[in-house]
């Protein structure tokens, strides 16, 4: 059976299916070429459905035999799936179809990995594993036999029986096949146990390859936190008596949620301070939160069809930044999370790709996870809890779990169960969900007799499909500041609902500084003419730790557009007050660290442009060379005593407090670098005993010419380590001149380590070069073509990685005639290429526009 042709699905089509399904029995008889797959499914008819046309999904599978009720019967081939005539009464569906891992490159339906067995089902993979109704509004409760040699064989659920050449799961929680997962090989596992806050043992596992067993304990207390922190803050208990994650080396994401069993890009659970970054840490914490939490947000309550996926999404982003924000530093979660914001959502937001929230069409499903339905999904749920109040939030929430427990649910019952909880009117609230596109908001203020006066205006540009736009409800969290710093008034939340709006605050004595849009209250470009003196003000007195930082980096971004557009000089206000800030050792060094971080030279494009001038990616990188330079030359002092006073002296740990002493020396060095030609680095090197300061030295020594000898030590060190291997690949790549960025990344897809069937070496070496600013935007257009090349070659291996990093040319209608030529030569290229993905077909065709 061949794919469907690709056909735009739409939200307003939705109808139930025509059965629902008792139990599921699967079994399955393990070969790396030829699987068995043995279903007996007991369907009966939906009382709720429309009609009763008996269709069920299926792709690549090799049909063997099919019954009903125990009589051989013969389905209709359709587009996609099968057709068969079934009875009106409840009846058994029984087949058996053969399978082929080990040619699964695609990393879809039941694939191979390092000749371990797994799976991934999210969207709609479990169609390459048997005939189903693969739509997530179809749940049952699955039995799962696996027969097999593999020394491991592990499924969703609770274990049943197992003995040589077999084992079994039951999962008693009803569930999509999307959430359906399989894993056999040669694992071992960390294990552990938690018990819940009602008394319950439950078993954990960690399964790893061998040899990995001594990166699995930092996952492993992520995970026991994320069970207490669930109990504790939304009062949600796990449901099973196990609970396991594999980690799997080829994987196209992060990691999946499965019932009962999380599978991980290896890249996001494994973790030792040798060989993982603070960041790292930081990231593998935040994701084995995400997956879990999924289990009561996700798969107790699950999605009704696909154009519903920020239910579960946002709501579990928004849930696991909580997690981080309790456990480490809420305003350094903050700021980190906004900034991945800006550079991924907003740039979405603003180009070809920019879809609402909740789409309303889709033609290849796997192309709407993005950082519109995560991210900006997460952002929508920040508000409504901002709008509502915490008390208010959780009762809405309770409210969910309640009423929803066990259901396949939509946004409109999301939105019901906070009007019932709460008595609020959610309507034009939910304008958010349903048009796309970044508000503009922009501020005017006045100051009379004692009353001062905001002045908001709020403007959403159009966007593919959406040329007009009504207001939204906008949350701005405003606080007022007096001249000599106090807080004159605290926090407010000021509803704004009208195109146009003003809010005054009244008996001030004098003109107060205005601290808007605190915490970062909406997601929304904040456009206020300002001038420095005031930045450096609320730079220095803030009590909004994110407004102090964005009012830092209003400073940089306004000094770095000036540098670029007009020829400037670095500014001293600027230079000065981050002086100010980082040399005094009050301050939170995280929140320093962050304070010298400096727009991305994508931001610095995508400002310019908005601007109304076409940005030149050479001029962007050039001025922030010149920056770094003027920044390292007034703080040599200041970066040689932070640099030697931040070394952590004590064991290693991913603590927030030691990572922030971390971040703060390794900025001072890469400071020191561009002043003594490499050699704090070179000392950093050789001595360096975690990967977070052995991978910015070997980042400050490639940035300035002098890696050679690093480069080659690193990979000698590290070259049994994939993971390391990845990151070798990419700092090659990230820190090389602009002019020498292609040729480098494509030295390295001609190592032998390089391959593309692995997504994080090839992402390691081919999503470098797409973020590397100036090197992939050369004006020879090598990057272009060097991405172009590789892409097609990838896509008819794994059309979902291809379709993903087209994202690398969404913003191609920014820049000048030239690279605009050479961009769109390239997806036009891509696009003939014969047998194209629909995945990628579908990308870049609206890339393109
Ligand atoms: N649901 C997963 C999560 O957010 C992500 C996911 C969706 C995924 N599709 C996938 C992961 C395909 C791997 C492969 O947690
Ligand atoms: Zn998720």
């Amino acid at each position: 059976m061949k794919d469907a042709a690709p056909q735009t699905i739409y939200l307003k089509d939705y109808t139930p299916f025509g059965y629902v399904i008792e139990k599921v029995d699967l079994t399955f008889r393990l070969a790396p070429n030829a699987t068995r797959v043995l279903s007996r499914i007991r369907f009966a008819p939906n009382p709720d459905a429309p009609d009763r046309r008996f269709f069920l999904h299926g792709e690549d599978l090799r049909p063997i035999s099919t019954k009903i009720d125990g009589a051989d019967i013969t389905p209709r081939p359709v587009p996609g799936g099968i057709e068969c005539d079934a009875p009106d009464t409840p009846f058994t569906f029984e087949a058996e179809v053969e399978i082929d891992p080990a040619a699964n490159t695609a990393l879809e339906g039941l694939y191979m990995s390092n000749g371990m067995y797994c799976t991934q089902c999210e969207a709609e993979g479990f169609r390459k594993i048997t005939w189903y109704p693969d739509r997530p509004d179809v749940m049952a409760p699955f039995t799962v036999r696996i027969e097999g040699d593999e020394p491991v064989m592990l499924s969703n659920g609770n274990p049943g029986a197992r003995d040589a050449g077999f084992a079994e799961w039951h999962d008693p929680w009803p569930k999509p096949a999307y959430l359906f997962a399989l894993v056999a090989g040669d694992l071992v596992n960390h294990p552990d146990s938690f018990t819940t806050a009602s008394g319950k043992e439950v078993e954990l596992n960690i399964w790893v390859r061998p040899g990995d067993e001594d990166k699995c304990a930092f996952g492993m207390q992520a995970l026991k936190d994320s069970m207490k922190w669930d109990e504790e803050t939304y009062g949600r208990e796990y449901d099973l008596d196990v609970f396991n994650i594999v980690a799997v080396d080829d994987f196209n994401m992060g990691a999946m949620e499965n019932k009962g069993l999380n599978i991980f890009n290896s890249s996001c659970v494994l973790a030792s301070p040798e060989t993982s970054t603070d960041a790292n840490f930081e990231r593998i914490e935040a994701i084995i939160a995400h997956e879990y939490f999924h289990n009561w947000t996700g798969n107790r309550i699950t999605c009704r069809d696909w154009f519903q996926l920020c239910l579960k999404e946002g709501l579990t982003v928004f849930r696991d930044a909580q997690f981080t924000s309790d456990l480490r530093s809420a305003p350094v979660k903050r700021i980190e999370d906004v900034i991945m914001l800006r550079g991924r959502q907003f740039r979405e937001d603003n180009g070809p790709l920019a879809h609402p929230v909740r789409p309303d069409s889709f033609v290849e499903i796997n192309n709407f996870y993005t950082a519109t339905v995560y991210e900006k999904g997460a952002e929508l749920i920040g508000m409504l809890k901002t709008l509502v109040g915490e008390a208010d939030y959780y009762k809405a929430l309770d409210l969910y779990f309640q009423r929803h427990d066990g259901d396949a649910a939509t946004i409109e019952d999301w939105l019901k169960v906070f009007e019932d909880a709460t008595g609020r009117d959610l309507a034009q609230f939910k304008r958010w969900y349903d048009e796309a596109g970044t508000p503009r908001l922009t501020v005017s203020d006045s100051f009379n007799d004692g009353t001062y006066t905001l002045h908001f205006k709020q403007e959403t540009p159009p966007t593919p499909g959406q040329p007009t736009k009504d207001p939204r409800v906008i949350p701005i969290a405003v606080g007022l500041l007096n001249p000599n710093g106090d807080e004159v008034q605290p926090t407010t939340i000021l509803e704004m609902t009208d195109a146009e709006q003003s809010f005054s605050f009244e008996g001030l004595a004098s003109k107060p500084v205005p601290s808007i849009l605190r915490d970062f209250s909406a997601p929304v470009i904040l456009e206020r003419e300002s001038d420095n003196a005031e930045r450096a003000f609320l730079l220095a007195h803030d009590t909004d730790p994110f407004n102090r930082w964005q009012a830092g980096r209003d400073l940089a971004l306004d000094c770095l557009i000036r540098m670029i557009r007009d020829g400037a000089t670095p500014d001293s206000a600027y230079l000065d007050a981050l002086h100010t800030l980082i040399r005094d050792d009050a301050q939170d060094p995280a929140f320093r660290a962050l304070a010298l971080g400096l727009p991305s030279q994508d931001e610095l494009a995508q400002t310019l442009h908005d601007q109304g001038t076409t940005p030149d990616p050479q001029a962007i990188w050039d001025a922030l060379e010149t920056l770094k330079q003027a920044r390292a030359e007034a703080y040599q002092d200041t970066a040689t005593r932070l640099h030697a006073q931040y070394q952590v002296t004590e064991a290693y740990a991913a603590s927030a407090e030691q990572t922030g002493a971390r971040a703060l020396a390794n900025a001072a060095m890469s400071m020191l670098n561009r002043l003594d030609g490499g050699a704090l680095a070179q000392k950093q090197f050789d001595s360096a005993d975690n990967m977070t300061q052995q991978l910015a030295a070997l980042s400050a020594l490639i940035s300035a010419g002098k890696g050679d000898a690093a480069v080659t030590r690193f990979y000698d060190q590290w070259q049994h380590d994939r993971l390391v291997i990845d990151k070798w690949f990419s700092a090659q790549i990230v820190n090389a001149r602009p002019e020498d960025v292609a040729q480098v990344a494509k030295t390295l897809t001609e190592h032998p380590d390089f391959t593309m069937k692995n997504p994080n070496r090839f992402r390691a070496t081919l999503g470098a070069l797409a973020m590397s600013g100036a090197g992939f935007h050369h004006a020879s257009g090598a990057g272009y073509a060097l991405l172009a090349d590789w892409l097609i070659r990838l896509d008819p291996l794994n059309p979902q990685t291809t379709a993903r990093m087209c994202t690398a040319f969404e913003t191609w209608r920014r820049y000048d005639d030239a690279r605009q030529a050479l961009i769109r030569a390239q997806l036009e290229r891509i696009l003939s290429t014969p047998g194209l993905s629909r995945d990628t077909t579908e990308m870049v065709t609206r890339i393109l526009g």
